[in-house]
């Protein structure tokens, strides 16, 4: 009789910790060097290593981009400069002529870049809710050839079922991409849930500290595998060696960091729809949130993002310049509670019309809760909702 342990699966902490990089073998170091080297040496030019030239190919990139990959489900991870970086490579996956869904509450800067440069390459977008079946049966069309769903969506939170998602587009031969740059690893694996390609803004929740600008890309199946590297490779958009090695030690906490946060921003939702001076709060934890039921059986956890509206937008720059301990900006995801006011930071790049039809007023702040305590960030906004005349 065999008495040894069963060998249990690891958990989700654990992998986190534990994933992307195996002891370096010459020294036993527990977290990996920083290769900085650009040209790596060949002993045998005709016969070539692994690696030749960073831009196609960083042992420290592929750390990362190795850990990525594996705890999204998929079979290989590209690391890229920015979010924005990733996106661009992914979408030129495409050709001129082909037709794409996207969420119509994507971030701002998602919008742009399909209006200042992918419109002129002839990629054509329709926005879409991804959430909504119908309204993507009515966009199709005889070219198109994806849905880029952005999961959550930003700033209103729609939930998007990944998986169901995945089976009406494959039904219509559609590629599905999934931007999980709000739910992360640790809440959502879009590809184990049927997505093909996932991407993310490792700037927000998986770098996590506000200190590094980068982006991830993984896919599911090695021909698109292929033809991503081919482009990363080609375009050079790449991570900085230092930069990968910053990411993959926020992936280590981020699961922990993940679910504090998303306690706190569940608290700041739930003590938000009590004040008299917002009049909606937009959080899938909230049992009257559109995708509660959704996100309820398919994440992991709500998310550290809490979106409300003001009462009087008039109001709202009184509201913003009287935080004190809560930041006034764009981004995600950091160790402290920032406030982006929609219009001018995380939909900014949107147009005045944009803006309209997806009813971002000056009105709609969207917090990323921290890892503060949440009764100094509550205790914070609600000076701030009192000195603004909003309680
Ligand atoms: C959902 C989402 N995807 C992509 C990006 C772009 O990321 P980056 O700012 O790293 O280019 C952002 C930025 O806010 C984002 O919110």
């Amino acid at each position: 009789m065999n008495d040894r342990p069963e060998r249990r699966e690891a958990g989700l902490a654990t992998r986190f910790v534990h994933t992307g990089f195996e002891r370096d073998p010459a020294t036993g170091a527990v977290t990996p060097p920083v290769y900085r080297a650009v040209t790596f040496h060949q002993d045998d030019p005709w016969h070539p290593d692994r690696y030749d030239y960073s831009r196609s190919g960083n042992p420290t990139r592929a750390a990362l981009e190795n850990a990525v990959a594996e705890l999204e489900g998929g079979c290989r991870g590209f690391a890229f400069a920015s979010g924005n970086a990733a996106l661009t490579a992914v979408i030129l996956l495409f050709s001129a002529g082909d037709h794409l869904l996207v969420t119509r509450d994507c971030q701002g800067g998602t919008q742009r870049l399909f209006r200042m440069v992918f419109s002129r390459l002839g990629i054509d977008v329709t926005y879409v809710d991804t959430h909504d079946p119908d309204q993507l049966t009515r966009a199709l069309r005889p070219n198109t050839r994806a849905v880029l769903a952005e999961n959550f969506s930003n700033p209103f939170l729609f939930v998007t079922d990944i998986a169901a998602l995945a089976e009406w587009a494959h039904g219509h031969d559609l590629l599905v991409v999934v931007d999980n740059t709000f739910i992360t690893p640790a809440g959502q694996n879009p590809l184990r849930l049927g997505a093909d390609i996932v991407v993310h803004s490792a700037t927000k929740m998986m770098a996590g500290h506000s200190d590094v600008t980068a982006g991830v890309a993984v896919a599911r199946d090695p021909a698109w595998a292929e033809r991503l590297y081919g482009i990363q490779n080609a375009t050079g958009g790449i991570l900085s060696p230092d930069d990968a090695y910053q990411v993959l030690r926020g992936l280590h906490t981020l699961p922990v960091r993940l679910d504090r946060a998303s306690r706190g921003a569940d608290r700041l939702a739930h003590w938000l729809l009590e004040q008299p001076g917002v009049t909606a709060v937009y959080y899938p934890g909230l049992p009257q949130h559109p995708g509660h039921a959704v996100a309820r059986d398919t994440v992991r956890t709500f998310g550290p993002i809490v979106t409300c509206r003001l009462s009087d937008p008039d109001r709202a720059p009184d509201f913003v310049r009287a935080l004190q301990l809560v930041e006034v900006g764009a981004g995600f995801g950091g160790t402290e509670t920032v406030c982006s006011v929609a219009a001018l930071h995380c939909h900014g790049a949107l147009t005045p019309d944009e803006r309209r039809v997806r009813d971002i007023t000056p009105a709609v702040m969207r917090f990323s809760v921290g890892l503060e305590d949440p009764d100094d960030i509550i205790a914070d906004i609600a000076a701030a909702l009192e000195r603004a005349g909003l309680s």
